[in-house]
């Protein structure tokens, strides 16, 4: 099956169905790849991944996704082709078309990969800008099905800041039927204009519960970032009082579900919003997480860019 969208830049982006077409595809390839059986359907494809900010899991894994399927990337970073300021962003769009098959750009603003997709003939795919990480919640999805048996009908609490990841998982609270409760202070919750447009594309049930004790109540999924996000550095003091109190500690997550599982996306700031006995404890799943992103990628590469 093919997607309808050419691009991959939110997970409002695709519907309920194709959403499902990506978590199969993925369920069916990982362990393929795992014991090195997976079909090379894309010899000869290159995926170039723009990086305006660092990364450790979204950099390897999709440069490994592309080797997995026969094909290769090239790692460009702002120092290069300094999209907007050296050239427009529509030109580097139609070159970059006549060379690769595929783009995943990192960057800030939500609107440059959105002006990339609209003038590039090629896939692009969203690997985090400062509004959304769609391939991070997709991922994270696979992992929560993996380990809970299924998405629907489940409690997701995203205690922390109203960011990219937490908006991610309102878009897909929109295709998926869980329930997501954000626990952020009030000034750090999810802008209402965002949210006023999720809930008029699908109805997800959402609530914003400052109180992250109460929010925590019973949840299957207990998530949490960074306070302070890549771009956010020089309010890391404001932020750090902000915060405080909404620590993902073994108090809050005797309060979720006994079966409850503990997500990041990583890095974590251990000892800010997770404490070590946490992230390293018996709720934790945040490895498995860190590896499908790999194979999440690897589905959507393998669904979006043009292979054999
Ligand atoms: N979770 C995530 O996107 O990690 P990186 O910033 O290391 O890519
Ligand atoms: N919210 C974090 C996610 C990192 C993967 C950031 O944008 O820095």
């Amino acid at each position: 099956m093919k997607l309808s969208k050419k691009d991959f830049l939110s997970i409002r982006d695709l519907s309920r169905k194709e959403l499902d077409v990506v978590l199969d595809l993925c369920a069916k390839q990982k362990p393929l790849a795992k014991q090195f059986h997976l079909e090379q359907t894309h010899p000869g494809r290159v995926l170039a991944c723009i990086f305006h900010k660092p990364s450790l899991r979204t950099r390897l894994s999709f440069e490994i996704a592309m080797r997995q399927l026969g094909g290769s990337s090239l790692f460009i970073t702002e120092a290069e082709i300094k999209i907007g300021s050296r050239e427009a962003t529509k030109d580097v769009a139609k070159v970059l078309s006549r060379y690769v098959n595929g783009i995943m750009i990192r960057t800030f603003e939500q609107q440059l990969v959105e002006e990339l997709a609209r003038y590039a003939d090629v896939p692009v795919i969203n690997g985090l800008t400062d509004l959304l990480h769609p391939c991070q919640v997709l991922g994270d999805i696979f992992t929560a099905i993996e380990k809970l048996g299924g998405i629907d009908g489940k409690k997701v609490v995203f205690i922390g800041d109203g960011n990219n990841v937490a908006r991610s998982w309102l878009n897909a609270a929109a295709r998926f039927d869980f329930k997501f409760v954000l626990a952020a202070p009030e000034g750090y919750q999810i802008e209402d204009s965002f949210v006023d447009a999720v809930m008029k594309d699908g109805s997800p049930d959402y609530e914003w519960i400052p109180d992250a004790r109460r929010a925590v109540r019973d949840a299957d999924v207990v998530y949490t970032d960074v306070w302070t996000s890549m771009g956010q550095e020089g309010e890391k003091e404001k932020r750090l009082k902000a915060f405080a109190g909404y620590r993902v500690d073994d108090d809050i997550m005797k309060l979720a579900s006994a079966s409850s599982i503990f997500m990041h996306c990583l890095p974590a700031h251990r000892g800010d919003e997770v404490t070590d006995s946490v992230i390293d404890g018996p709720h934790s799943v945040v490895f498995d997480e860190a590896e499908n992103r790999l194979h999440i990628q690897r589905a959507i590469i393998a669904l979006l860019v043009r292979g054999e």
